[in-house]
């Protein structure tokens, strides 16, 4: 009836069972009504035409259908049915499309953002920074490479701060044979030192230093092992050993109207890495020599509570309480300095790669005492 058409059902010997009509009566009167505006069943006339029914192969009746006045309503609906099918399809479409749309740029960013990073984090590591990390969240062969990358980073990192480490450990340790000998130079010079030999003496055994100093750079390259951490023990006179040292940086004290003196003479035989101890002392000594306007520096040296020290007092301004832990960071430096602030770091590193320790006590305006103790274990 929807389409148009009135409608009988017939059985095989052509008496109707049911026809539109009486479809239509059982309908409730609202329903009735609103067909009756769609369909006109009267206007319906002529022979029906007649369509066989089959069940299950066999011949159970027929269906006559003949065409009924079609109410406008009917080809307004129909049009609207047609209107609607279209835009269903047209939206069907935009979903589709869009979805599709989306799908493919959600897939290009969540592949190419994380190449983005990494090249980001490529890039900022050509550029010297080694401190850049990538996420590892995926397990994919993205996570791996971020994974493989963090791993190559933090090794690139290491091996920068070693760099780094290194290279300002040893410019220090150059700056120092260059200022004492440049000390002695001048002192011989300006006839402060009358014996020029001994002048000459102590510029030779800078020199040596230097050289030694090079030496380690050297080992390094080759060895790639620090020389900052390797221990080479030799058989030291102690005082002797000192007394040389003091009398190397006794122009660097004159030049400052100060005496740097041995207070202890006692004999002490030492097995010790020689260059490692003279670093430490030259260092603490030319603080001394540094932060002290008048007075002097005494040195003095023994075995106490089964470790050996050396202790090195001067009369110098002193450190405050609240900087004694502060003066052993690298970089660290008063207001007083024109260095670099690392001497006294690589003290108190040397002297831990010895298995010994550094101690400081000081009285802001009175002075210091930087106290060496090494394991008497090493020492004979
Ligand atoms: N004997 C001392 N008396 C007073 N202050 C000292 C003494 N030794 C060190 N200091 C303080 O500790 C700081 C750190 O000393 P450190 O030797 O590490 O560096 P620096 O002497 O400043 O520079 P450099 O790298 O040339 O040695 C100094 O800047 C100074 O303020
Ligand atoms: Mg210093």
């Amino acid at each position: 009836m929807m389409f148009g058409f009135d409608t009988v059902v017939m059985d095989t010997d052509g008496n109707k069972i049911i026809d539109s009509r009486a479809v239509l009566d059982t309908l409730s009167p609202s329903m009735k009504r609103r067909m009756e505006r769609i369909i006109d069943i009267d206007s319906a006339a002529g022979e029906f035409e007649s369509y066989p029914l089959y069940q299950a192969g066999r011949e159970i009746g027929a269906i006559g259908v003949r065409q009924m006045k079609r109410i406008g309503s009917i080809d307004n609906k129909e049009a609207i049915f047609k209107k609607r099918g279209e835009e269903f399809l047209l939206i069907s479409f935009i979903i589709a499309g869009g979805g599709a749309l989306f799908l493919s740029v959600f897939f290009t960013l969540f592949l190419s953002m994380p190449l983005k990073k990494m090249r980001k984090a490529v890039d900022a590591m050509a550029g010297g920074n080694f401190s850049v990390r990538l996420p590892v969240g995926s397990g994919d062969e993205i996570g791996s490479l971020s994974e493989s990358f963090n791993f190559m980073a933090e090794a690139l990192e290491r091996e920068e701060a070693l760099r780094k480490h290194l290279t300002s450990n040893i410019t220090h340790e150059l700056r120092t044979p260059l200022t004492i000998m440049k000390a002695n130079v001048e002192a011989m010079i300006d006839g402060v030192i009358s014996d020029q030999e001994g002048g000459l003496g102590n510029i030779r055994v800078e020199v040596e230093n230097l050289i030694r100093l090079i030496e380690g750079i050297e080992d390094i390259t080759r060895a790639e092992a620090s020389f900052f951490t390797g221990k080479d023990y030799t058989r030291i006179n102690l005082p002797e050993f000192l007394s040389g040292i003091v009398s190397r940086m006794a122009p660097l004290a004159a030049e400052k109207g100060l005496e740097s003196k041995l207070v202890t003479k006692k004999t002490v035989n030492a097995l010790a890495d020689r260059y490692k101890l003279e670093t430490i002392i030259r260092n603490l000594l030319s603080n001394a020599i540094k932060y002290t306007g008048t007075g002097g520096i005494g040195i003095d040296y023994g075995i106490r509570k089964q470790m050996l020290f050396i202790r090195i007092t001067d009369s110098g301004h002193g450190i405050p309480e609240d900087r004694t832990d502060l003066v052993f960071k690298k970089f660290y430096r008063g207001d007083d300095s024109n260095g670099t602030g690392i001497g006294l770091a690589i003290v108190k590193e040397l002297a831990e790669v010895m298995g010994g320790r550094i101690d400081l006590e000081s009285a802001p305006g009175e002075g210091s005492v930087f106290t060496i103790w090494l394991p008497v274990q090493t020492w004979i």
